[in-house]
């Protein structure tokens, strides 16, 4: 854990909320709307990791988009050092930007295939006034790309001369160049072979702690995010349903869905076993979210009162938070 608990947050998002339109009919009327993000809270410290993680389709990418206004919140608020992100103009978007860096999932869908490497880390350079000469230019890019493991032999060829790893560490590069202080990073090693995932992951490790860096890590499993984050965040269906310190999500959830997740994580230490959880169903249509706990119909524990009433997120231990009726019982 960082030591930075204690003060005030860098990144605040409050009951955001993002509902896409559904089209539908001849003339192509909003018919629908799909509850993508269903109000969403939490805050991040500065140089914290939080992990978040869950299902396909539960609204991760969704939420780090908004935060980052790449698309536009329904409602709710975004506060990034005491600014509200939610109500910048355009000018004041483009400065924060600057703060607020994202790396995607598929590191080839998301690299532009007819610019040289050089060109892709130069690129934020440039946009953003960054450097007085091309020779600082130039002395940048090779500072960056050595910084993420690659050298100026690379300055000059194309992302499909790389593998999937080194191609990450280029997006890294890129969203590094502008001396960000938040990167949102969507499913960085998700495309990645299981072998070069740790390696990606120890390297944004390292640059956490040179650059002071702050993470929002999204996964889909438990098990990418144990090992580098502070704190995890569950959802499902838009909404948070837990959020915990690491260890102690990992040793003691106080949700079924978390639970549920966890089972499916195998266990290092030997002579030690989980009980497999299986969640029967699908995840349900984010268009038409079940009545009160979204995750009711698929829950092992649940009784009368989840059909009915949407739990709120409680303090069930200390920075340990739960939305889950069983929590009531047992209290
Ligand atoms: N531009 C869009 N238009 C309409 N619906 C969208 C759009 N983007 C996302 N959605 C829907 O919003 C919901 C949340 O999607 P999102 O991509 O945030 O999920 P995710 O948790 O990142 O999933 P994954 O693990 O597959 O990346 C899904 O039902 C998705 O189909
Ligand atoms: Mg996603």
């Amino acid at each position: 854990m960082k030591d930075a608990a204690m003060s005030e947050p860098l990144l605040r998002v409050k009951n955001l909320v993002k509902h896409f339109p559904v089209k539908g009919g001849l003339l192509g009327r909003t018919v629908d709307k799909v509850h993508a993000v269903d109000g969403v809270s939490f805050e991040l410290a500065k140089g914290e990791t939080l992990g978040v993680v869950g299902e396909s389709g539960c609204g991760k990418s969704t939420t780090g988009r908004c935060i980052l206004r790449l698309i536009e919140p329904t409602s709710g608020e975004v506060w990034f050092e005491g600014k509200n992100v939610t109500e910048l103009d355009r000018e004041g978007l483009r400065a924060t930007s600057r703060d607020m860096q994202i790396i995607f999932q598929d590191p080839y869908a998301s690299l532009n295939p007819r610019m040289t490497v050089g060109a892709i880390i130069g690129e934020p350079l440039t946009i953003h006034k960054l450097t007085k000469s091309s020779a600082e230019y130039e002395d940048r890019i090779v500072e960056l790309l050595e910084t993420v493991g690659l050298n100026a032999d690379h300055l000059r060829r194309y992302p499909h001369e790389f593998s999937g790893g080194q191609r990450q560490r280029i997006g890294i590069a890129r969203a590094l160049a502008v001396k960000p202080k938040l990167i949102v990073c969507d499913e960085p090693v998700s495309a990645l072979d299981v072998s070069i995932q740790a390696q990606v992951i120890n390297l944004l490790e390292d640059l956490q702690e040179k650059f002071d860096l702050t993470y929002l890590f999204i996964a889909h499993d438990l098990s990418v995010v144990e090992h580098i984050s502070d704190r995890v965040a569950v959802m499902y269906l838009g909404r948070i349903v837990e959020i915990a310190p690491a260890r102690e999500l990992y040793t003691s959830p106080k949700h079924p869905y978390t639970e549920a997740l966890l089972s499916a994580v195998p266990i290092p230490e030997p002579g030690l076993l989980r009980t497999r959880i299986r969640l029967v169903g699908d995840v349900p249509n984010p268009i038409n979210p079940p009545t009160g706990c979204h995750f009711h119909p698929r829950c092992p524990k649940a009784f009368d009162r989840c059909k009915v009433e949407s739990p709120v997120l409680k303090q069930a231990a200390d920075g340990h938070w739960a939305a889950c009726h069983l929590n009531d019982v047992a209290a």
